[in-house]
């Protein structure tokens, strides 16, 4: 009996590209014991050449559109990155028949329901588990494992570059703009590390977790955002003394008519499991119906992690292909045509506990002065620390946890507090989360 040799073709052949070659060369027989046929590497394509990179003789080309165009390719796997080129080239790929893998989750949270949507229409598949929590299966968890229930809610460390960052913190005492030079180095952050920095890769990702767990449809500007660059070494170690530990994270919760979407440095109790997650490790806590709590845990970013899920997509639709069977088509798991559209609720109306910090003059009165700000706007105060006395500071440092209490009510008491005379300069406002 003949078996049959699917074509895949690369475009973009980066850290994420040549963990695809690596793992495709080690593949071998077991591979294609997996596929049920060969995959062969027919076409490559970079703008700049890779000489460095062993293509396994695949034709290689500067022009990642002939790929798009080549007959010979029926996967093109999209490792460009960006909004821009990247759209064109899979809107030309799914025009083209071909069925797309990409690990783009910027194109796919702006251009996602448009792409899924073209995809459908040609009868191929668009598949982006490389997107999302780099080497962590979680796209197809939450899609296919995870039918069976109702997500109420998905939480997650959901960018490595920032949680290698915290930990280094943490751990070392290290400079942010240091850490954040090393992450680049290992392949971790992205090309230009802003989105990193500043939340925007890890919305993105929840914007298409969310899009899954919840059947919607999401804005790619929906999640409040608040990024790992707020977070002052001084806060790690005041969380670490109140019993907690700061981790960046994406959270989406389902609640009566919304969505809650958001993105932040938040302090979790250290023994819960998702606290003790460091390094480039990522870790998505989902609770549903059935299940109860689930954390997924495994690298999220780096070479060989992210190229791991790019192989689960392109083996899952080879093994189609050489069955000469249909590939799902629907990339949500569901026809995009069908997905709802809910509210987002706004971030003022969402509740959380708060981890304060001040600095305050310490003389009788400034406490009750605090306390009651707080307690105008009806919020308790679950602990407090003040910092000794120290003769070269004219102010101490004082940290407080405090109960549950919607941002709008926070935000108008830290109003008030940075109004008193006794206390000099802004209030360091974070979330707290005891899941
Ligand atoms: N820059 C991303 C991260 C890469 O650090 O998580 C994986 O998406």
């Amino acid at each position: 009996m003949t078996t049959k040799t699917v074509k895949i073709g690369i475009c973009g052949l980066g850290t994420v590209g040549q963990g695809v070659i690596a793992l495709l060369a080690e593949g071998g027989e077991v591979l294609s014991h997996r596929v049920g046929g060969s995959i062969e590497l027919a076409h490559v394509a970079t703008r700049t050449p890779r000489p460095e990179v062993d293509t396994m003789g695949a034709k290689d080309s500067r022009d990642v559109f002939a790929v798009a165009h080549d007959p010979d390719v029926e996967v093109l796997i999209e490792l460009i990155g960006g909004t821009t080129v990247a759209k064109d080239l899979v809107i030309e790929a799914l025009n083209h028949g071909k069925h797309v893998v990409t690990a783009n989750k910027a194109l796919l949270a702006d251009y996602g329901e448009e792409l899924f949507a073209l995809a459908e229409e040609r009868g191929v598949v668009l598949r982006f588990e490389a997107a999302v929590a780099g080497g962590i299966p979680v796209i197809e968890a939450v899609k296919t494992s995870l039918a069976g229930n109702h997500v109420t809610s998905v939480a997650g460390i959901i960018n490595g570059t920032g949680n290698f960052i915290l930990t280094e913190m943490a751990a070392k005492g290290r400079e942010f703009s240091d850490v954040l030079a090393e992450a680049q180095a290992l392949g971790y952050a992205e090309a230009d590390p802003t989105f990193d920095v500043d939340g925007t890769d890890a919305a993105q990702k929840l914007v298409l977790l969310a899009s899954l767990a919840f059947g919607a449809r999401i804005d790619a500007g929906a999640p409040y955002k608040q990024g790992v660059d707020s977070v002052a070494p001084a806060d790690i170690d005041y969380a670490r003394e109140l019993g907690y530990r700061i981790k960046h994270l994406g959270i989406a919760k389902r609640e009566a008519d919304a969505l809650q979407l958001r993105v932040h440095p938040t302090l979790i109790p250290e023994a819960k499991a998702i606290a003790q997650v460091d390094g480039v490790l990522n870790a998505v806590m989902i609770n549903a119906s059935g299940v109860g709590e689930l954390l997924l845990v495994g690298p999220g970013a780096g070479s060989r992690p992210t190229a791991s899920a790019v192989m689960a997509d392109v083996i899952s639709v080879a093994r189609s292909l050489a069955a000469n069977e249909q590939p799902d088509i629907h990339s949500m798991g569901v026809s995009v045509n069908t997905l709802s559209q809910p509210a987002i609720t706004d971030i003022s109306e969402v509740s959380s506990a708060w981890y304060l910090r001040l600095d305050a003059e310490d003389k009788p009165g400034v406490m009750a002065a605090i306390t009651q700000c707080l307690s105008h706007h009806g919020i308790g105060i679950e602990s407090l620390i003040q910092k000794p006395e120290s003769a070269a500071l004219a102010k101490v440092p004082v940290i407080l946890l405090t109960d549950e209490a919607p941002t709008r009510a926070i935000e108008q008491a830290i109003a008030e507090i940075e109004a008193l005379p006794s206390v000099g300069g802004p209030v360091t406002c974070l979330r707290v989360e005891n899941f």
